[in-house]
């Protein structure tokens, strides 16, 4: 009998997970593939994981009706902190096997020869990579490195295309946008009827606040920019929250706000960053002065920006709902070096206005001129 084990958070299971599960049965002529919900991954404590209960029922909801894929409880029932080695340990002993494979991520692999007792995980199982982009060096470093640790082959499962991620689904739920496209219609409905991964006040605001289409656009920003922090060692949840407040302003009118003032000859597409500045500090209480100041120069930029106020600056120009000519460039160089890719993006937005006869707002030549 050959048996794969899959283990992960599911928090939630999405489309990706299943068009994964479905191909490894395929490739690897599997008779059962187990789909094992961590109680508390070792790797990811600390991040907002919902209860066990929630995501076994989900992922039950997803695999409905596939024989040979099988939802098991055993890490949640366990508890505590879940150690491949003995699920895997688990799994060899209690079932007679004749071949059980593991099943990692490049993410999981790269860490893999730092986990508890790697040598035991390979002395019951063997290790299945599924492979999302074509030959990535990092997947083949880390391949290498287990070769020659541990005297193990890893065999390698490709499943190209899209990707989703349950960040996303988390992000895009908090902003009450549809998940009809990342999640099978049973689990949306289930999410929904139990409000999971719902948030504070402030994503109730936004979402109230902004039209469906910007806070798909908000969702790209908290996405890249959460990313680009966690990359970069700055502070994710400031990140998180710049992000999310940095466009709150783009349907207001500023003559509402009795006591705001606008910096002189702004011009209109400018307004919102100053106003939005504004309504995070007056209306929402938000305090921290870094996240405040990068909501207020995230459209212009200006001289001497903090990490925090680069990120947001690139992040509103690359998340993945920016379409235009270029978008594409900037991403890669971004990805390549972050401080030379703002640079870029600094030019590019200039060259942009330039190009476009539009005025371009003093502070940000400034900038320009700055990091030139
Ligand atoms: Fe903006
Ligand atoms: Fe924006």
């Amino acid at each position: 009998m050959k048996v794969a084990i899959f283990g992960g958070s599911f928090n939630p299971v999405h489309n990706d997970h299943i068009k994964i599960a479905n191909r490894l049965v395929e490739e690897l002529s599997l008779d059962k593939l187990f789909i094992v919900p961590t109680f508390v991954a070792p790797h990811k404590q600390g991040e907002e994981v919902i209860s066990g209960e929630h995501r076994l029922q989900m992922l039950k909801i997803a695999f409905e009706g596939c024989d040979k894929i099988e939802v098991c409880d055993y890490e949640l029932k366990k508890g505590g902190i879940s150690y491949s080695y003995q699920t895997v340990e688990h799994f060899k002993h209690t079932l007679s096997l004749e071949k059980l494979y593991f099943i990692v991520g490049s993410d999981m692999l790269e860490n893999f020869p730092t986990w508890k007792y790697p040598e035991r995980i390979l002395k019951s199982s063997s290790l299945v990579l599924v492979e999302r982009k074509n030959g990535e060096s990092c997947d083949e470093q880390s391949i290498l490195k287990i070769n020659s640790l541990f005297n193990a082959s890893v065999t390698r499962v490709k499943v190209f295309g899209e990707t989703v991620s349950s960040t996303k689904i988390r992000v895009y739920q908090a902003l009450g946008l549809p998940l009809s496209n990342l999640v099978p219609s049973a689990v949306e409905s289930y999410i929904l009827n139990n409000s999971l991964y719902k948030q504070n006040e402030l994503y109730s605001y936004v979402e109230r606040a902004l039209p469906q289409k910007r806070r798909v656009h908000v969702a790209g920003v908290i996405l890249t920019a959460t990313s680009l922090a966690k990359k970069l060692g700055a502070d994710v949840k400031k990140a998180e929250i710049s992000a999310l407040l940095h466009d709150i302003a783009k349907y207001e009118n500023p003559d509402n706000f009795s006591d705001f003032k606008l910096p002189s000859e702004t011009p209109e597409d400018i307004v919102h960053q100053y106003l939005g500045e504004y309504i995070a500090r007056i209306k929402l209480g938000v305090l921290d002065e870094d996240v405040l100041t990068a909501i207020k120069y995230h459209t212009t930029g200006r001289p001497q920006m903090s990490l925090l106020e680069k990120i947001i600056y690139v992040a509103d120009i690359i998340e993945p709902s920016r379409m235009f000519l270029g978008v594409e460039q900037l991403r890669e160089e971004i990805k390549k070096d972050f401080f030379q890719g703002f640079k870029i993006c600094l030019e590019e937005i200039v060259d942009f206005l330039l190009k476009s006869g539009k005025e371009v707002y003093p502070l940000t030549l400034d900038a320009l001129n700055y990091y030139k």
